[in-house]
């Protein structure tokens, strides 16, 4: 290794404790999908050179069409888990039912292989998501075993297909970034302990939706606007990739409010994105740097899952920000 570099392998020694099985086999796993990660930003980087580009005829069970690298993506993250002994079970967008591991392990595995895969085509940055919770001990996971608190999962993290890959993760003792040196094949922590300033004059919304917005989030979201003529006292600026894990690692860089709040476009749906390997994981690398992920009601950690597909309204980012979107749905909630 060169001076003054440290690998993630070399991170996660001096993270976790060598003397516990359970540590061992949670560095080994961080380090599988590291390489699954490797292999995704691969087929991302040469896009219609590798025939991956385009959708299939299939749909997820979400009802969306899939595209051809969101499946890649899934089966190379499937297989990954797959041969090893460390993940009991898997759960992903991509699939309706969790896939059970026949040679077992500590851990289950829940991901979004290929986030805002509807900037795929178009060359925009996309990402991979993933949460590690604890399996049950001696015996197959069901159904029931995945549905755990944001708040119990072990580790949580994403990578990031960008101008750069990177990898941000939480083993719960902070979030830390790595960027992957594409000469020796390495993640080098670039970006140790993020933390998340408190306060930001940036917020992400798909405005398109506003008509369909509760009156908390659209009095925070016009109050912004307003700028510095109002409430605020400053002017905000707006940024909407459309990939939850690029508007999520800008908020992590520099700070900012992401919003895919509740709305009544869809009533069957109660928020667009996915608790548990959307919401859930964001949340906790979010709040190991410092920020908060809510509903604007409660805390994202501490909601009971319901289902393994199962939609959530989300606000994360800066504190003081998402505390104040939380106050508005207090008052609206008091008067009405
Ligand atoms: O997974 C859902 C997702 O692609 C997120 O990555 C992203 O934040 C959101 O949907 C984009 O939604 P919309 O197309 O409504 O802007």
């Amino acid at each position: 290794m060169e001076a003054g570099r440290t690998r993630l392998s070399d991170h996660l020694s001096q993270q976790l404790d060598a003397d516990q099985s359970i540590h061992r086999d949670l560095g080994k796993l961080i380090l599988d999908i590291a390489t699954a990660v490797k292999e995704i930003a691969i087929l991302t980087s040469q896009g219609a050179l590798a025939g991956v580009l385009g959708n299939l005829a299939s749909q997820n069970v979400q009802g969306e069409t899939q595209k051809k690298l969101d499946v890649l993506s899934d089966e190379i993250l499937i297989q990954t888990f797959r041969s090893g002994n460390l993940v009991a079970g898997i759960a992903s967008e991509e699939n309706d039912e969790p896939i059970a591991n026949k040679n077992g392990g500590p851990f289950l595995c829940l991901f979004d292989p290929l986030d805002g895969s509807s900037n795929i085509d178009v060359n925009v940055t996309v990402g991979t998501i993933f949460s590690i919770q604890h399996a049950p001990k001696d015996r197959s996971p069901e159904l029931a075993d995945y549905l755990q608190s944001g708040r119990k999962q072990i580790a949580a993290g994403y990578a990031v297909y960008g101008p750069s890959t990177m990898l941000v993760l939480s083993i719960g003792r902070g979030s830390h970034g790595f960027t992957l040196d594409a000469g020796t094949g390495e993640f080098i922590l670039t970006h140790p302990n993020i933390q998340i300033p408190a306060d930001t004059s940036e917020f992400a919304i798909n405005a398109s939706n506003e008509r369909f917005w509760e009156a908390p989030v659209a009095r925070y979201i016009s109050e912004c606007k307003k700028g510095k003529t109002d409430v605020r006292g400053r002017d905000f600026n707006m940024r909407w990739i459309a990939s939850m894990v690029a508007d999520v690692h800008r908020i992590l860089m520099r700070g900012g409010i992401f919003m895919y709040p509740k709305d009544t476009k869809d009533l069957s749906k109660p928020g667009r994105l996915r608790l548990m390997y959307e919401a859930n994981p964001m949340s906790f690398v979010v709040e190991q740097a410092g920020g908060l992920g809510s509903t604007g009601r409660q805390r994202i950690l501490d909601l009971k899952p319901e289902s393994i597909h199962q939609r959530v309204p989300v606000v994360l980012g800066s504190r003081n920000e998402v505390e104040r979107v939380e106050q508005y749905h207090r008052e609206h909630d008091s008067t009405n």
